[in-house]
């Protein structure tokens, strides 16, 4: 039998709290990036000034004990190219399809939004993030320097949202299942 693991829910101060800020700063610990909560991370202190629902947003994944494990945000002009930010799960709930989710509620809200594309740029650590992204579709474009204080290198991904593969975004809210048969971790 399989059961919800976790739920896509637009970011809310009153149910999700400090949740984004833990969860990404558990996991620049865990990769040994330095984590900047008053300068360059302080978008997390206040995703909602940050990513207003009426140009993207932020989700949050919430797990069967009401904890934020996950969350991912994206922001743009609508009808433009929109960027996807702070795509982050918690070790303990990766490789359960709560990443795919977080991205495609992001492909959604960018289409809702009229944005022609969306895209998303990672640091060149982030693997997993890459296979992620070109899973859904999203290609390679570019290399860069982050505009961050350690000029970190960085992959660009693109998706255009009128391709054909895009356009299998589900709604908004998105219950993940775990599935039965787990592959093993890489
Ligand atoms: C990248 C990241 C967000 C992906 O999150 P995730 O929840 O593990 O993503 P998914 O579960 O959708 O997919 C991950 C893998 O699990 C597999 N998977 C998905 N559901 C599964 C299940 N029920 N059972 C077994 N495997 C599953 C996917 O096929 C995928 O496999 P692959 O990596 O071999 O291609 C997460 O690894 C992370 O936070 N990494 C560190 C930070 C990071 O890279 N952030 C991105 C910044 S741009």
């Amino acid at each position: 039998m399989t059961s919800p693991f976790a739920r896509i829910e637009p970011y809310d101060r009153s149910r999700h709290a400090e949740g984004p800020w833990q969860v990404v700063a558990a996991v620049f610990d865990e990769y040994g990036f330095p984590f900047a909560a008053f300068d360059y991370d302080a978008d997390l202190r206040e995703p909602e000034q940050w990513y207003p629902p009426d140009r993207g947003g932020m989700a949050v994944a919430v797990d069967g004990a009401g904890d934020v494990v996950g969350c991912v945000a994206v922001e743009g002009n609508p009808g433009g190219v929109f960027e996807l930010h702070r795509l982050y799960v918690l070790a303990r709930a990766r490789r359960r399809g709560i990443g795919e989710a977080l991205v495609r509620w992001a492909v959604a809200r960018a289409r809702e939004l009229g944005g022609v594309a969306l895209v998303a740029y990672s640091d060149i650590a982030f693997t997993d993030a890459h296979r992620l992204y070109e899973r859904l579709g999203f290609r390679r474009f570019r290399f860069r320097y982050a505009p961050d204080p350690w000029r970190s290198r960085e992959w660009g991904f693109r998706l255009d949202l009128a391709s054909a593969q895009s356009q299998a975004a589900p709604p908004t809210a998105i219950a993940c299942e775990a599935k039965s048969g787990s592959r093993s971790a890489k």
